[in-house]
């Protein structure tokens, strides 16, 4: 059966027109108006809304054992929380450590998201140690249809990897035509910094931030910046925090380093103060890199906004509270991770478009579009066009409300920006044509997720 959506504003990263959308077998066929449509289609009426792609959400952690425990969503809770919040495909990072196997890691994360996920979605494959076997272990994996790898700079000695490891893992990016996305901070200084504060005795969240200063960031990302300038691979650095690790980025870029860079949702709207809040609280805010000084957020906005940063992610990661407080004693022990899948694209159109900060296109580029490009999906995800696949968030630019724990639909006993005003909410969200999403409730199919391959005409 076809899919008729009538009467919106259609807003893709580069054009507005008021068009209508007609949509059969998942794909978008027509964009006109006054489309004749056959007698059994369902007929959507977007009057009064705007009609986005389906938004792309490049960075979350959904199946993670971390930290002694695991992070609390499963794929059906968090691709439910990714559609009422608008978000139709997310990148998963497939993290095994340096103790597991490569190639096990990537069929266990394949088989928790399989039938399981109500959303598209693809993997960021982790290399957490290069070995003998690494090299035909992630060729597999890249002819499996994955994009991207991932590699930690911090985490010494659970995910990190040794500066040769690095090394080891773009050339061999290089050489499949695969991207390499990178968490930054210096493994060494992190852990110096956090051994001393704890001997000071300095054990509570707000000790956190000054365990893994701005300093500590910006030497990852410059070191890998540099390791791409001599191996001629292609990065994308994730969830950047701060002004110098920017500064680090865009020195790479402008002398033409293949670098793309993406930051996350906490990062623009809070700031350190909220780690610094007594217990529980302040564990509720520790992720890493940490929250920052709040004068970091206008140089992230308006980095944003001029497109310097390329993408907008969530990094969502939630432990609930009984898990933060695995770290009541040493900050160190505290769960990494804030969640936020379902609140990233009615926070960045409420704090971003709405107060003036964020170009309308660029807030559909950074949210969807060029996560798309960046990793393999585009065009088949990312726009509005002939072709695309039909996933599109009927997006109600009048709707008033507030985040709440009370209303989200992720497995947490918390939300990280609770009380934060909301104008504007997806209404009907559809994947591949389908509606998952109406007035604002999920209402689809569960475990209709498709694992997305890399386009290789893209590449
Ligand atoms: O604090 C965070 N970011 N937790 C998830 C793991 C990571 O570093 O992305
Ligand atoms: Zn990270
Ligand atoms: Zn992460």
């Amino acid at each position: 059966m076809g899919l008729l959506v009538k009467n919106g504003v259609i807003v893709t990263a580069d054009s507005i027109s008021r068009a209508d959308i007609y949509a059969e077998n998942e794909t978008i066929t027509r964009i006109g108006t006054d489309l004749e449509v056959p007698v059994d289609t369902t007929v959507i009426d977007a009057k009064g809304k705007l009609v986005f792609p389906g938004f792309i959400d490049p960075h979350v952690h959904i199946y993670l054992p971390f930290m002694s425990t695991f992070a609390k969503d499963n794929h059906e809770s968090a691709s439910i929380a990714a559609l009422v919040g608008g978000t139709t495909t997310f990148i998963e990072m497939c993290c095994p450590s340096r103790f597991d196997d490569a190639l096990e890691g990537y069929e266990l994360w394949k088989s928790k998201a399989a039938g399981s996920s109500a959303c598209d979605y693809s993997f960021h494959m982790s290399v957490t140690k290069f070995g003998p076997e690494t090299e035909s272990q992630m060729r597999e994996i890249v002819a499996d249809g994955i994009a991207s790898f991932k590699i930690f700079l911090s985490y010494k000695g659970f995910f990190g990897v040794e500066d040769g490891e690095m090394y080891e893992t773009l050339q061999l990016a290089k050489k499949l035509g695969v991207i390499v996305t990178a968490h930054c901070e210096n493994a060494e200084l992190v852990s110096r910094l956090q051994a001393k504060l704890l001997s000071e005795g300095k054990t509570g969240p707000e000790w956190h931030e000054p365990s893994r200063p701005e300093s500590v960031e910006a030497e990852g990302t410059q070191r890998f910046a540099t390791f791409l300038e001599n191996t001629g691979a292609t990065g994308y650095v994730v969830h950047l925090s701060c002004e110098p690790a920017l500064r680090a980025a865009m020195a790479a870029k402008s002398k033409g380093t293949a670098l793309f860079v993406e930051s996350v949702l906490p990062h623009f709207l809070l700031d350190k103060t909220y780690a610094e809040r007594a217990g529980a609280e302040g564990m509720k805010h520790v992720m890493s890199p940490p929250l920052r000084h709040i004068r970091n957020q206008e140089v992230l906005w308006n980095a944003l906004n001029a497109g310097f940063i390329d993408t907008v992610g969530t990094d969502h990661c939630p432990f609930d509270i009984e898990q933060k407080l695995l770290g009541k004693d040493a900050f160190t022990q505290i769960p990494n991770g804030i969640p936020g899948i379902e609140d990233r694209v009615n926070l960045l159109y409420t704090y971003g478009v709405k107060s003036g900060r964020l170009d309308l296109h660029r807030f559909v580029d950074a949210a969807s579009t060029q996560s798309a490009k960046i990793f393999g999906l585009f065009p088949r995800k990312g726009t509005i066009a002939v072709g695309s696949d039909a996933d599109l968030v009927i997006f109600d630019p009048e709707f008033q409300g507030k985040v709440s724990v009370k209303t989200q639909h992720t497995q947490n006993d918390y939300n990280g920006f609770e009380g934060f005003e909301i104008q504007g909410r997806p209404v009907v969200v559809t994947v591949r044509g389908q509606v998952q999403v109406s007035d604002g409730k999920f209402v689809g199919q569960k475990g209709r997720g498709k694992l997305l391959k890399r386009d290789p005409a893209y590449f």
